[in-house]
């Protein structure tokens, strides 16, 4: 036993904007159907944020309820890791931006980048930060307005994404959530499946880059389909075996929400029960790196975590990269 393994979840919490963006809402703005979206995504509905809502706003809302879960104050957090890829600005990071909204100020504060895989990487940063005795308390922020990086003329992609955040504060003592194995990878080959090729150092925004709409996210649907499906697959198992169980010992699936039919996909492929993956795509759409913390918080709301339980969280996002771990609720 390592002691990453002495790390749980001390409470959690999530926040999605109030405004809901029904699937028929967007056939008045593109050439799309409810039909189409709902039969080859399983979205029904996108919660999306105010003109005036940022990142951070989302992510606030959730650390604080994050925080009022575990009944801890504030200032007794010493690190703060926020994962998204649509930060309020290239710099400072969100993460500060959360600390001063949240009176966290004891704390470290920094951003990561793992676009959909953010939560998990952002998750085993944490923990080992606590196994390492570099912190007690660490608050893992995953928030998202990713409606601000997608094209409105691309119908492939617009359809797909939402705005949300999750937080969870971890602790040594949390008795529940208790980390038994983890795993991150990434796969740098697939860079060009999933990107947003101007903006930043390499391709700087100029006139040309903006009427070009090379701020927008590119993706290669069939590709990241194909990713998804296996990735999730081969990160669950390998992170059974690195705790020692087997599939019939799982007892919860909380995957990345990226579409029901890859879900479906590694469902049968990989033989895990479907009535195992919880589900909350229909509501929320892909929020990208807030999709696990906001679909472990709901599966909790809805009574499916029960003391004993073993737990995989699994994802995967552009980079190409994936992370699983298997928590003991
Ligand atoms: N409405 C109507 N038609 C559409 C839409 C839309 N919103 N979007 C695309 N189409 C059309 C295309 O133009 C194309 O038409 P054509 O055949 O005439 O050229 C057709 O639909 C493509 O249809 P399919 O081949 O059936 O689409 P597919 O089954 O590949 O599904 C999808 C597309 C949903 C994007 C799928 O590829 C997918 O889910 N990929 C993975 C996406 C994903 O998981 N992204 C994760 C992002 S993770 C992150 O890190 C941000």
């Amino acid at each position: 036993m390592n002691s990453i393994t002495k790390v749980g979840i001390a409470g959690m919490g999530f926040y999605v904007p109030e405004t809901i963006v029904a699937n028929t809402d967007l056939e008045a703005r593109m050439d799309t159907t409810d039909e189409w979206i709902r039969t080859r995504t399983g979205i029904l509905e996108r919660r999306v944020a105010a003109d005036t809502e940022a990142t951070s706003d989302l992510g606030v809302k959730a650390a604080n309820r994050a925080l009022a879960d575990a009944d801890i104050d504030p200032e007794s957090i010493d690190l703060i890791v926020c994962a998204t890829s649509s930060p309020d600005m290239a710099f400072p990071a969100t993460a500060c931006l959360i600390q001063d909204r949240i009176g966290a100020k004891n704390a470290g504060a920094f951003d990561l980048s793992a676009v959909c895989s953010g939560f998990l990487f952002a998750f085993v940063t944490g923990a080992n930060m606590i196994s390492s005795g570099q912190a007690r308390r660490v608050l893992v922020v995953a928030a998202e307005k990713f409606t601000s990086l997608l094209d409105c003329e691309d119908r492939s992609t617009y359809v797909l994404m939402g705005d949300g955040a999750g937080a969870v504060v971890l602790t040594a003592e949390a008795e529940q959530g208790k980390i038994i194995s983890t795993c991150l990878g990434t796969d740098s080959s697939g860079i060009e499946y999933l990107l947003i090729p101007a903006g930043g150092s390499a391709m700087p925004t100029s006139h040309e880059t903006i009427n070009q709409r090379q701020h927008y996210m590119k993706m290669n649907g069939p590709e990241i389909y194909k990713f998804g499906v296996r990735s999730i697959g081969e990160s669950i198992s390998e992170v059974l075996t690195r705790a020692g169980l087997d599939e019939s010992q799982l007892d919860l699936i909380i995957p990345h929400q990226a579409n029901i039919r890859i879900i479906e996909s590694a469902s049968k492929r990989f033989n895990l029960p479907l009535e195992k993956f919880f589900i909350n795509i229909d509501k929320y759409s892909n929020t990208s790196a807030a999709s696990v913390p906001i679909a472990l918080v709901e599966a909790k709301q809805n009574g499916r975590l029960h003391p004993g339980m073993h737990i995989a969280l699994v994802t995967f996002g552009a980079g190409l990269t994936w992370g699983a771990a298997i928590l003991k609720w």
